[in-house]
């Protein structure tokens, strides 16, 4: 064989040498140690380049054209071998760097009801379950609809009872912040016809300085109802219904005498208490029962200044405070607690 012939055997074989060196290659760092080998600087296909000079004139263009042709093999084969390797490696960082979306965002803290807005809640369901339609009235109330419209003349002891917010407006002392819920009661009578079964629930506000139980606003609910042949048994059941709903048949209602000058006869009301169940403990000051609110049937000169039949019709009307419900219901020590506004404490609801 000549020199050349030689040569060009050697070309073609590295050719085919390196083509398979690149396929076998199973990493791009693979692939480029095996570039350098076949087709880099001190690669053997340039060794034979090196050489053409050696041979005859006559024949280095066939060398030179054989080396060419093993180069351009080479790196057809490099070039598939890569592309193939490059993705398998786009691939596997595909896999690797992978987002897992269905992972859920941030934390994001849901707020939830204020403890007396729930217990408001809970209280108009209840009582809308058993045919009470919830009724509004003003913060800001004349002294008619607040005391004289509710038997409490002017200069009556009653009105002592309540100490008052008067609001600069009309004459002195005619128009005050509302001191409890049962301004409510003669809006409603005089704006619908009986039969009436309404509960207002609302703010309320007195001149009653901060303590444990007592803060100078606070909410209460008002229950009403007028209709022919209402009776204080009625009223009783009423209660006892709404205080079973609210905590369980094993609460037992009591009634003590009263006075109120819109409901006559007047009761006090208390449950027993939650957590106790009547055994005594220091929620209840030892007694067992925690007093509720005030109730009574709607006095005839209630009736009267409503413009309501007070032979043909009878009712019955009731309201407690529902702070101090909550207070009981989450062993709340002290009333500020629940409107300082410290989101601490409300989380813990
Ligand atoms: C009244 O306000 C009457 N309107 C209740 C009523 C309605 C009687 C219908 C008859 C018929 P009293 O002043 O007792 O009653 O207040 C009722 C309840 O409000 C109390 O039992 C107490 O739970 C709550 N309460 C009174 N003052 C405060 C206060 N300063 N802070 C928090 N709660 C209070």
């Amino acid at each position: 064989m000549t020199a050349a012939a030689d040569l060009v055997s050697r070309a073609e074989a590295l050719a085919a040498e390196g083509a398979a060196a690149f396929g076998r290659a199973d990493s791009l760092d693979a692939l480029a140690e095996a570039e350098r080998r076949y087709l880099g600087k001190a690669s053997a296909l340039n060794e034979i380049r090196e050489q053409i000079k050696s041979v005859d004139g006559s024949e280095r263009a066939v060398v030179g054209k054989a080396v060419s042709a093993a180069r351009a093999e080479l790196e057809a084969a490099h070039e598939a071998a890569a592309s193939v390797l490059r993705a398998d490696a786009l691939a596997g960082a595909a896999v690797r760097e992978r987002l897992d979306l269905t992972l859920g965002p941030h934390e994001y803290r849901r707020g939830h009801l204020h403890p007396v807005t729930r217990i408001w809640r809970d209280l108009e369901d209840v009582f809308v379950g058993l045919g009470y339609k919830v009724a509004e009235g003003p913060e800001v109330e004349s002294d008619w609809y607040n005391f004289e419209s509710l038997n409490f003349p002017p200069g009556h002891p009653a009105r002592a009872m309540q100490d008052t917010l008067y609001v600069r407006l009309g004459e002195p002392e005619s128009v005050l912040l509302r001191t409890h819920t049962s301004p409510v009661q003669m809006r409603t009578m005089e704006s619908q016809k009986p039969p009436i079964y309404v509960i207002a629930p609302g703010r309320v506000f007195r001149r009653d300085t901060l303590d444990a139980r007592h803060s100078p606003v606070f909410h209460q609910i008002e229950g009403l109802a007028v209709d022919e042949g209402i009776t204080l048994g009625d009223l009783l059941g009423t209660i006892e219904a709404f205080i079973h709903a609210l905590f369980g048949s094993d609460i037992q209602a009591r009634f003590l005498p009263s006075f109120f000058p819109f409901t006559e006869p007047s009761v006090e009301f208390a449950m027993s208490c939650v957590f106790c169940r009547g055994a005594g403990c220091t929620v209840c000051s030892r007694t067992g029962w925690v007093e509720l609110g005030g109730a009574g049937m709607v006095d005839p000169n209630v009736f009267a200044a409503a413009g309501i039949d007070a032979e043909r019709y009878t009712g019955f009307a009731f309201g407690f405070g529902i702070d101090r419900l909550v207070q009981l219901l989450y062993g709340v020590d002290h009333v500020k607690n629940l409107w300082d506004g410290d989101v601490r404490f409300a989380r813990q609801f």
